[in-house]
């Protein structure tokens, strides 16, 4: 595939072709067609692809767009369209461990914006850094669904609940010496490349390891339970707004 997309304002974001390195084999190139062969239009399958590229090359690399274009058979632009769109694509290397801080409304009333400016000084890196050392990228996420367990932080996408500054200092510490970490409502954390290469459909028989929905989660259902309330039958047609005040 010739040419590729380079774009204008090289700050803004766009994937560092002066870093030519890559790991990419045989090997990936295989897996890349088998995940292409999951769909029935391959080119559904370039998301995927994309977290298989971050898996073996720590980042979107050029050989990384490249290989996904031959394999689907579009242009390098058109992939690097959709890397540079979303921010679970890197353009830089991530670290062996991805910590994101949420400073989503919720979050950043509990302490959200804090606990990132905590990180930042502790790991000596600004958000979108990773750690001269390669241990550690920080990274300031949107709301991440977990807003009942404000605020959260992850790492390499599972979620740590209720943090306090204390919490993430003992969390980024851990984690710099290499020690095990387990997650709030998941797994022990692996690596962002391993993460990397689940979220691409490489499972690691890891995914019910530890509790899924925690008690704050299920406040709302154990209420209905004690009260008896029931959902609505699928079909059953909208009560009247005279019917609702008398309820
Ligand atoms: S605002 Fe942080 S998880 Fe929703």
């Amino acid at each position: 595939m010739s040419g590729h997309f380079e774009s204008h304002f090289p700050e803004s974001g766009s994937v560092d072709y002066a870093d030519q390195s890559t790991n990419i084999d045989e090997t990936t190139i295989d897996e890349l067609r088998e995940l292409a062969g999951r769909y029935p239009q391959p080119r559904s399958a370039l998301l995927p692809m994309l977290h298989l590229v971050q898996s073996v090359d720590g980042r979107i690399s050029p050989r990384g767009i490249e290989a996904c274009a031959d394999v689907l058979g579009i242009t390098t632009a058109q992939v690097s369209g959709v890397a540079t769109f979303y921010t679970m694509y890197k353009r830089r290397p991530a670290g062996k461990q991805h910590v994101g801080v949420c400073t989503t409304a919720l979050c950043a009333v509990m302490g959200g914006d804090i606990l990132l400016e905590r990180a930042k000084k502790r790991l000596g890196i600004d958000e979108g850094q990773t750690t001269p050392d390669g241990q550690i990228s920080l990274e300031r996420l949107e709301c991440n669904a977990a807003c009942d367990y404000a605020p959260v932080m992850m790492v390499n996408w599972e979620f740590f609940d209720n943090m306090t500054p204390q919490k993430a200092d003992e969390l980024l510490d851990k984690l710099l010496a290499d020690e095990e970490v387990v997650s709030s409502r998941g797994a022990v954390i692996t690596t962002w490349k391993e993460a990397e290469r689940v979220l691409a459909g490489f499972p690691d028989g890891r995914a019910d390891e530890g509790p899924s929905a925690g008690p704050a989660s299920l406040a709302g259902v154990e209420i209905a339970r004690e009260k008896n309330w029931k959902a609505p039958a699928a079909d059953a047609k909208p009560a009247a707004p005279e019917q609702e005040a008398a309820q």
